[in-house]
C-alpha cells in the first residue's frame, strides 16, 4: 500500500511519517479523533464531524492546531491525492509531546494532527444485506464516553471477545442496560414498532449518524423512545441495528444466540439505511 498521509503540515509517504515516542497519545492515549465517510469522494456529514471533534478537544483542553475549516481542506486534499471513491478519513488530534513522561497537560506544547484514508465499500455491504450477530458483553469503558478519545482498549476487547464467538460484534451492558456497541450506536424496534435507543449522556458516544436517523425517522412517523433497554428487551424484539459513519445502518439478527424477528434484516433498518445513504449522497461536499 502506498497511501499518502497527513501528519502536522505535511503530506507524506505512509511509511514516511512518523511521530515522537513521547508523544501523549501513544504513551497516555491522550488524543482526540473522528472518522468521517467518503462516497463518490465526498466528505459525509463532516460537519457534524467537526462540531464533536471541536466539543472533545474543548472537554480536554486541547487546542485546535489548525481550524476545522483547514482541517476540511485537508480531508479534501487527501481524497484527492489518494484517488478516494468510498471509504473514510480518520483524523487523530493529540496533545502533543512534551519530550518526557509527566502526567498533568504540559504547556507551550504543539498538539500532534494525522490524518489518513481508508478505502473501503460502504454502499455495497454483505452486513448490510444480510445482517449481523452480536454478543453482548460488561461495558468495562471509562465514564465519559461522550469524548471521542483513542482510549479503545475495552472496545478493542469486547471486539475480540466478538471475533472468538464467530460473531461480527459485541453489544455493552452497564447495570444491566445496552449502552451502544464496541464501535456503534445500538437500537431496537419493538413488537409494536417503537424504535428504541440510549438517550445522549456520558454513557455513550453522541453519534452524528444517530443523529440524522433519528431526524429521518421522525419525519418517517416512527414512533421513537430514546430510553434505556436491556438485552432481554432486545431478543423479543422485532428488529435491531447499529448505525456509525463507517457502517451506516447494518441490521443486527442475532444477539446472544437469540433470533432477532425472523432471522432477517427488518424493514425499518431496511428503510432507514436506504433513506440515510440517498440524504448522505446528496449531501456529501
Ligand atoms: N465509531 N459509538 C461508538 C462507541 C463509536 O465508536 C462510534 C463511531 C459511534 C457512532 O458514531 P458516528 O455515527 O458519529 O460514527 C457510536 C467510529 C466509526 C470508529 O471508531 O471507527
Amino acid at each position: 500500500m502506498g497511501r499518502i498521509v497527513y501528519l502536522d503540515g505535511q503530506y507524506l509517504k505512509e511509511d514516511e511519517a512518523k511521530v515522537s515516542i513521547f508523544d501523549r497519545g501513544f504513551l497516555f492515549g491522550d488524543a482526540v479523533y473522528e472518522v468521517t465517510a467518503v462516497i463518490n469522494g465526498k466528505l459525509v456529514d463532516n460537519e457534524g464531524h467537526m462540531i464533536r471533534l471541536q466539543r472533545s478537544c474543548n472537554e480536554l483542553q486541547i487546542a485546535l492546531p489548525v481550524p476545522l475549516a483547514e482541517i476540511t481542506n485537508i480531508q479534501k486534499e487527501l481524497i484527492k491525492k489518494n484517488a478516494l471513491n468510498e471509504g473514510g478519513i480518520y483524523l487523530q488530534i493529540s496533545r502533543g509531546s512534551a519530550g518526557d513522561r509527566d502526567f498533568g497537560y504540559p504547556t507551550d506544547v504543539k498538539p500532534t494532527l494525522v490524518l489518513f484514508t481508508q478505502a473501503r465499500e460502504l454502499l455495497n455491504s454483505s452486513k448490510a444485506t444480510k445482517g449481523m450477530k452480536v454478543i453482548t458483553t460488561e461495558d468495562i469503558r471509562w465514564k465519559r464516553r461522550d469524548i471521542k478519545t483513542v482510549g479503545l482498549l475495552a472496545p478493542c476487547m469486547a471486539k475480540q471477545a466478538a471475533i472468538e464467538k464467530q460473531v461480527d460484534d459485541a453489544w455493552l451492558i452497564e447495570d444491566g442496560y445496552i449502552t451502544e456497541g464496541s464501535s456503534n450506536n445500538a437500537y431496537i424496534v419493538t413488537q409494536d414498532g417503537v424504535l428504541v435507543t440510549r438517550p445522549l449522556s456520558n454513557d455513550i458516544l453522541h453519534g452524528i449518524t444517530r443523529k440524522a436517523l433519528l431526524e429521518l425517522a421522525e419525519k418517517e412517523s416512527i414512533k421513537i423512545e430514546e430510553r434505556l433497554f436491556t438485552a432481554e428487551e432486545a431478543y423479543q424484539a422485532a428488529e435491531a441495528f447499529v448505525s456509525s459513519a463507517t457502517t451506516f445502518v447494518w441490521p443486527v439478527i442475532e444477539i446472544d444466540g437469540h433470533t432477532i424477528g425472523d432471522g432477517k434484516p427488518g424493514n425499518v433498518a431496511k428503510k432507514l439505511r436506504e433513506i440515510y445513504i440517498e440524504l448522505a449522497t446528496k449531501t456529501a461536499e
